[in-house]
């Protein structure tokens, strides 16, 4: 039961809210109201029709709620709030009066609007988390303990841990290697990076949990509450893909840069071949004819040697010319497996190769390429014979040959002699490029090479295995069209 004392400290309680309180019988007299409801309306309210004190109006309003409420139309079905009606901007619940009577309060509070606002709120707050969760960059908030609050799928997906174990037992420290997470609080900190507490475009490398090292650019910031720092939040892009384009972009910048060159010096030897090949033509036919004559032996001796340098540089002549693509055969579908191993037929014989082991790693599903298989042969030639040399006539050579998706092959040579110079591997292709002596190489075998392969629409590159020796690559489309 409420005693006296309690009953005082209610009326105070409706006395101290600062909104109008009203006991409303139903036929619409006021029987009792608050502090604040006398203060607009007077003190004199209390036995007053409600619609005259409100609206002046001498008969109750057509929309009258207070039926309603009691009556139980109209009502909200949910929660404890089941029996409350709700007005514009006022509410009304019904209540017995201590004469046992059927009445009704009047609260002007507008329940309903602050329903419907936390209702956007919860909308909003829902929406915003959503497009946390599925943006693309990935979204990593962690509170000063470096706990991880917020881990959205593109953090998932990049980092490799579920969200609910980063969540749980995953440290923003974690996520960085080495001493970074210190490194890039240092930088928030910092007014230099983008104002202080912000830190904008910073390339870091991100931790995955299988221990994989993945570059990112990070535009992050400290969030403040009231001054004070309680959390950091960052998103991180992948720049995996970028960084991707990045070298197919330069790579194909340097092969176009790589195919001017060729393109030019072409030219020069298809004009410089043209030149030397009906002289020599002419001196080789007209010595051939003088050794046929009787001849003294030291004349014959002479002419021999003439004989045999003109036939040297009709060759050379003919290097030059297969070079600017005036020597090319026509081209048919051929097993390159096959012509590899015919190059190397040829070349085993040579001195330089007793001590060399080959291990042949063949696609035995290899499909025929359409080719000129002649001049291909040149280049697996030159390649071999450059390994040959590089491993100075001692080590392994592995060829392998690979069907690649999409109408290609592959086709690799990797030695096991020094590798090339970092320094000099942009110049291995150029024309006469060596870095042997003089008569051992005149620069020319890997330029031919580059040359034939790009007229196949094929690529050729050069790279050092970690391990040690060199490697050529050479890619090329099954039907060159
Ligand atoms: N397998 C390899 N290992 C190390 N360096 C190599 C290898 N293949 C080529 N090179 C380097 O590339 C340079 C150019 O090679 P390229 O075949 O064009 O010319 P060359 O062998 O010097 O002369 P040529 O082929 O005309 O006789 C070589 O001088 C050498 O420095
Ligand atoms: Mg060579």
């Amino acid at each position: 039961m409420i005693d006296q004392r309690e009953k005082e400290y209610l009326l105070a309680v409706a006395d101290a809210i600062p909104r109008e309180l009203m006991v409303i019988s139903m036929d619409h007299i006021i029987c009792a109201a608050n502090k604040f409801a006398k203060d607009i309306y007077g003190e004199d309210i209390i036995g007053k029709r409600c619609y005259e004190i409100y609206f002046g109006m001498d008969s109750p309003c057509i929309k009258c709620k207070i039926n309603q409420v009691v009556e139980g139309e109209d009502k909200r079905q949910e929660g404890s709030f089941a029996d409350l009606y709700f007005e514009d901007k006022v509410t009304l619940f019904p209540m017995i009066g201590p004469d046992g009577k059927q009445c009704v309060v009047r609260l002007d509070f507008d329940i309903t609007a602050m329903d419907q606002l936390e209702k956007k709120l919860h909308l909003s707050n829902t929406f915003l988390h959503n497009l946390i969760l599925s943006a693309v960059d990935a979204v990593i908030a962690a509170d000063k303990k470096g706990k991880i609050f917020i881990f959205n799928d593109a953090a998932s997906k990049i980092l490799g841990y579920p969200r609910e174990d980063a969540l749980s037992c995953v440290d923003i420290r974690d996520i960085y290697p080495g001493d970074m997470a210190r490194e890039v609080m240092k930088k928030l900190r910092n007014k230099d990076h983008g104002g202080p507490g912000k830190l904008k475009s910073y390339r870091v490398e991100l931790l995955t949990k299988q221990g994989e090292l993945i570059p990112v650019e990070l535009n992050a910031s400290i969030i403040y509450e009231n001054g004070v720092e309680v959390a950091t939040i960052g998103f991180f892009h992948d720049l995996r893909e970028t960084i991707n384009m990045e070298k197919e972009l330069e790579e194909t910048r340097m092969q176009l840069y790589q195919s001017s060159k060729m393109a030019a010096l072409g030219n020069l030897a298809a004009g410089v071949a043209h030149q030397l090949n009906n002289p020599l033509s002419s001196i080789i036919l007209f010595s051939e004819l003088l050794l046929e004559e009787e001849l003294e032996d030291r004349i014959k001796q002479d002419l021999t040697r003439i004989l045999e340098n003109a036939k040297r540089c009709k060759d050379t002549v003919k290097e030059l010319l297969e070079f600017s693509r005036q020597g090319g055969g026509t081209p048919f579908f051929a097993d390159l497996n096959k012509a590899i191993d015919r190059t190397l037929f040829l070349l085993e014989k040579h001195s330089l190769f007793k001590n060399i082991k080959i291990i042949k790693k063949y696609d035995l599903g290899l499909p025929e390429i359409k080719c000129d298989v002649q001049q291909l042969n040149h280049v697996f030639m030159n390649i071999i014979w450059n390994a040959a040399q590089a491993m100075k006539g001692k080590g392994t050579l592995y060829i392998i040959t690979q069907k690649l998706p999409g109408e290609k092959v592959k086709i690799e040579f990797c030695d096991t002699g020094p590798g090339i110079d970092e320094e000099i591997l942009p110049n291995i292709f150029d024309p006469f490029f060596s870095t042997k002596k003089q008569g051992d190489g005149l620069g020319l075998g890997l330029s031919i090479a580059y040359r034939i392969v790009e007229n196949h629409k094929g690529k050729i590159r050069a790279y050092n295995k970690e391990q040690g020796g060199a490697c050529f690559e050479i890619i090329l489309p099954v039907n060159r069209g």
